[in-house]
């Protein structure tokens, strides 16, 4: 396929120096970058400005990531399992996106992240939750990494196939399902409009 114009708006939910999160993320964002024509832009909160509901200020952060999200086919969102539940960072990115929320009726591959050896369950379970709640379209197979300073080296380097398989699977689950139902659905209203055939065909 080529000449894309797909476009994947991926969020990272922690902003700890050297977290495991953003090591499975980029294995993910790998992934995606195999596939030609596809845009994908990572938004790292630890390196942006972010305003809980109610307080402002002159950071354009929270607008370019809302016209991302408004303009992404998909979406990635990578959190770590923080006290039985997904990051604080992540519920601030999510509300920075608007009320109501640029992210609805948009197609989203959740990753949980934990040291755990249960994984990321109950975070990718409420995480969930709110974005099916905002309207997103939340893909089945969420991505659970359980111990995850045993299976990532310091440097990112994944030493576990089977999990690295995972990981990467969110990145292929999304892509299936844009260019299933997504892709042939512009093509469609296009044709319709009787407007030249775009993007991603
Ligand atoms: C505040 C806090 C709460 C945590 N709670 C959990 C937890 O409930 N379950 C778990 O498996 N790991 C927990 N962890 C460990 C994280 O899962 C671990 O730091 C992991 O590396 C993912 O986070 P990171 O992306 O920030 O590195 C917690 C860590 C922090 C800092």
């Amino acid at each position: 396929m080529a000449d894309r114009n797909i476009s994947i708006v991926a969020i990272l939910g922690s902003v700890r120096p050297n977290n495991y999160t953003a090591m499975a993320l980029n294995l993910a964002l790998d992934e995606l970058n195999k596939h030609k024509g596809v845009k994908v832009e990572l938004f790292d909160p630890a390196i942006m400005h972010l305003y809980p509901p109610g307080l402002s200020g002159d950071s354009p952060d929270p607008v370019k990531m809302r016209e991302a999200v408004t303009d992404a086919t998909g979406i990635i969102l990578a959190t770590p399992e923080y006290h039985g539940s997904f990051s604080s960072v992540m519920k601030l990115a999510i509300e920075n996106l608007g009320f109501p929320s640029v992210m609805s009726g948009k197609p989203v591959a959740l990753m949980g992240v934990a040291a755990g050896a249960i994984g990321a369950i109950k975070s990718l379970e409420s995480l969930r939750g709110v974005c099916s709640h905002i309207g997103a379209i939340v893909l089945p197979g969420p991505v659970s990494v359980a111990n995850c300073r045993e299976i990532f080296d310091e440097d990112g380097t994944c030493n576990d196939e089977r999990a690295e398989a995972r990981i990467r699977s969110a990145a292929t689950n999304l892509m299936h399902y844009i260019e299933n139902n997504i892709c042939p659905r512009i093509s469609l209203e296009a044709m319709v409009r009787g407007e030249e055939l775009p993007s991603c065909d």
